[in-house]
């Protein structure tokens, strides 16, 4: 029986050598990410490519991204936007706001995101009070025991047809342990608790493979 991470890798592999145009703008953000010594977490290629074809289906031009790391998933959503786009990413980490910055400067679209250092909970509010143009999409990838508060954040910032993506939500099958000590598998059960209780909130999980191993993600349309 073969090893089924090994195929998947393989299977991820082929899929995006086969269909993704992984450019050296975006090779280039994950090398330099990967040298800055972040932590190799940002979605994969055939990932980003996904929330790429999201943002082109709800012809988003207003993205927000909770989680930037190096700006990796920043610079696909960045691209869907467009040049009249505009995509806010909220850091914690001064590092990785840093690289952040650099990656997409290099790939031509620093004057499309803007990341915003600091707490996401605080930014997220500080960008509540100034009352937004709303967002058509909202990325969540950043700590996990946040996320009941990003989903809450997300649905004030948004308006009836955004997509709202929470991602890892599966975490090698952990999520299903309602006595988990980890606080990362606590916040992905409170914020799936949330999408269901939502009634603006029409939602979905998928799990997936690849090579980010076996993990998933929540697809949420903001409805009335
Ligand atoms: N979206 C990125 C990956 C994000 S990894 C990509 O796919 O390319 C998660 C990021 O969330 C890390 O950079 C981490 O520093 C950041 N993070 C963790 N806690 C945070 C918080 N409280 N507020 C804002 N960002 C946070
Ligand atoms: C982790 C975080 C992520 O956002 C991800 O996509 C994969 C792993 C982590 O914290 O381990
Ligand atoms: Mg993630």
């Amino acid at each position: 029986m073969p090893d089924a991470t090994q195929s998947w890798q393989d299977v991820d592999e082929y899929l995006i050598d086969t269909l993704i145009d992984e450019d050296e703008a975006l090779r280039q953000a994950r090398a330099a990410s990967h040298a800055a010594g972040l932590p190799p977490i940002e979605v994969a290629a055939n990932q980003g490519a996904f929330l790429a074809l999201l943002v082109w289906m709800v012809s988003g031009r207003r993205v927000l991204e909770v989680g930037t790391l190096g700006g990796y998933s920043t610079i696909w959503l960045a691209r869907a936007v467009g040049p009249s786009g505009r995509v806010v990413t909220l850091e914690v980490d001064p590092h990785h706001a840093e690289v952040a910055r650099g990656n997409l400067e290099r790939a031509g679209l620093d004057a499309v995101a803007d990341v915003v250092l600091g707490p996401a909970v605080d930014s997220l509010e500080a960008l509540i009070a100034t009352r937004p143009e709303p967002f058509d999409l909202v990325f969540i990838d950043a700590d996990k025991q946040n996320n009941a508060r990003y989903l809450a954040a997300a649905l004030r910032l948004t308006r009836p047809g955004s997509a709202i993506v929470v991602d890892n939500v599966v975490r090698g099958g952990a999520v299903v342990d309602p006595a988990s000590a980890d606080p990362n598998v606590q916040g992905t059960r409170a914020v799936l608790d949330l999408v269901r209780a939502e009634p603006r909130l029409t939602a979905t999980a998928l799990q997936t493979v690849g090579n980010k191993g076996w993990d998933g993600f929540v697809l949420a349309l903001v409805r009335e």
